[in-house]
């Protein structure tokens, strides 16, 4: 047994004492001790806790690797997080000033991905455990909304029938208007047989929908989701934001940044999430990669009565970006890519010159590359809105203005 004194949260939510030495579930300032496997410090003990400790509300959070913090205090995660971005953009030069953290609420999860396997007697769903394959049932998770809880039996029911001993099924199940709307994948290949069994499932647990993954969909509601007053039929599997809190709160930044603005242009749309409640008052230009989406988005903007147009197109922004000439009648521009970011269309829109742009991220790293870009070519930044729909995990979402100067 060695003694540590742990200086940091890692970007995983590990402690870190010198060394490096990582210590799972401890906290800065914590004296802890244990048995160090490499750099790894294992059976952790506690020897002086931070004042920043707290009881885990979750009764899985020892064994279930779904939440990394739960042991830390709501203001010291807040603090962390924000940490996590102040310092990403510091790594690129920039001093930053952080307007507030919006944190969602213990079990609001609108979305999940559920691991399902069969086992000698039945089966088993949950999350994988910490640090480990082991699929862990969560009935008490302190995550997910109360009423995506029924998909824990969906998932093992649907691994009963469809999955094998060797392979794990993953699980998306997604709250919508109507009810839950799963998409599976890694099963076995569909049969009559097994469509059968999937129409019973389906019924049995209510679903909106079942996809398996794109072999079959049924549809026994169309699982809508609403965004500002217009109702989308996704198709299965689409983005969608963690959380309803999350995405109001990155909503009301987005609005706020683009006020006034005539004409926006939603790069990386998804179905809609900002393009349909900003063509309340502004004409939009939505574009997304994904066909199926940009139809979805379609579909809404046309079933809901008095919104400005919205054109939804398809365009891979990484190999063609949306440049310049195809920015000439915008007053404001929405980005909010994904992880990788979007560095070949951020050197487009510093061409472009458009004079206001809110961007949205779910990564820190690319978020401070692109923030440097925009600033280099003559953007301010202003605060940054830090979002954390991830609540408990190490994940963290941001959402800023750029205007030109
Ligand atoms: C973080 S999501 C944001 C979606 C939407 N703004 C929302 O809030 O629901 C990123 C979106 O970018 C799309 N995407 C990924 N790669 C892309 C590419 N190369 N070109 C265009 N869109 C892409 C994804 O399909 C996804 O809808």
């Amino acid at each position: 047994m060695s003694e540590h004194i742990i200086q940091r949260l890692g970007h995983h939510g590990d402690g870190i004492a010198p060394g490096p030495v990582f210590a799972p579930m401890t906290l800065p300032g914590e004296t802890v001790s244990g048995s160090l496997d490499g750099t790894r410090l294992s059976e952790v003990k506690i020897v002086r806790p931070s004042t920043d400790r707290v009881a885990a509300p979750c009764r899985h959070f020892r064994s279930c690797g779904g939440c990394q913090v739960q042991h830390a205090s709501d203001a010291f995660v807040s603090d962390w997080k924000a940490g996590i971005v102040v310092d990403a953009l510091r790594a690129h030069g920039l001093e930053v000033e952080i307007a507030g953290i919006e944190t969602s609420s213990p079990r609001s999860r609108r979305r999940a991905t559920l691991s399902a396997r069969r086992t000698k007697k039945g089966a088993l769903a949950g999350f994988h455990g910490r640090a480990s394959g082991v699929i862990v049932d969560i009935p008490d998770c302190q995550l997910l909304h109360p009423d995506l809880m029924p998909a824990r039996r969906v998932a093992e029911a649907l691994a009963v029938i469809g999955g094998s001993r060797k392979a794990e099924l993953h699980v998306m199940a997604t709250l919508s208007e109507s009810g839950i709307d799963v998409l599976v994948s890694g099963g076995k290949p569909l049969d009559r047989d097994l469509e059968v069994e999937l129409a019973e499932v389906a019924a049995r647990h209510d679903l909106a929908r079942l996809a398996w993954g794109d072999e079959l969909e049924l549809s026994r509601r169309p699982p809508l989701q609403r965004f500002g007053p217009a109702l989308v039929l996704p198709p299965p599997g689409a983005f969608l934001q963690a959380t309803h809190a999350g995405e109001a709160a990155l909503m009301a930044a987005v609005s706020k940044i683009t006020r006034g603005a005539a004409q926006i242009a939603d790069l990386f749309a998804g179905v809609g999430t900002f393009a349909l409640p900003l063509a309340q008052r502004s004409e939009v230009l939505a574009v997304e990669g994904v066909a199926a989406m940009t139809k979805a988005l379609d579909r809404g903007w046309r079933d809901t009565p008095g919104l400005k147009k919205v054109r939804s197109v398809t365009r891979d922004l990484f190999r063609n970006p949306m440049i310049a000439e195809d920015l000439r009648k915008i007053d404001a521009i929405v980005i909010d890519p994904p992880r990788a970011g979007a560095e070949a269309q951020i050197e487009e829109l510093a061409k472009a010159r458009v004079p206001v742009i809110a961007h949205v991220s779910c990564n820190p790293v690319t978020f401070a590359r692109d923030a440097g870009h925009l600033i280099a070519a003559g953007y301010v930044m202003d605060p940054i809105t830090v979002i954390d729909q991830f609540r408990w995990s190490s994940h963290v979402e941001m959402v800023a203005g750029f205007r030109l100067t």
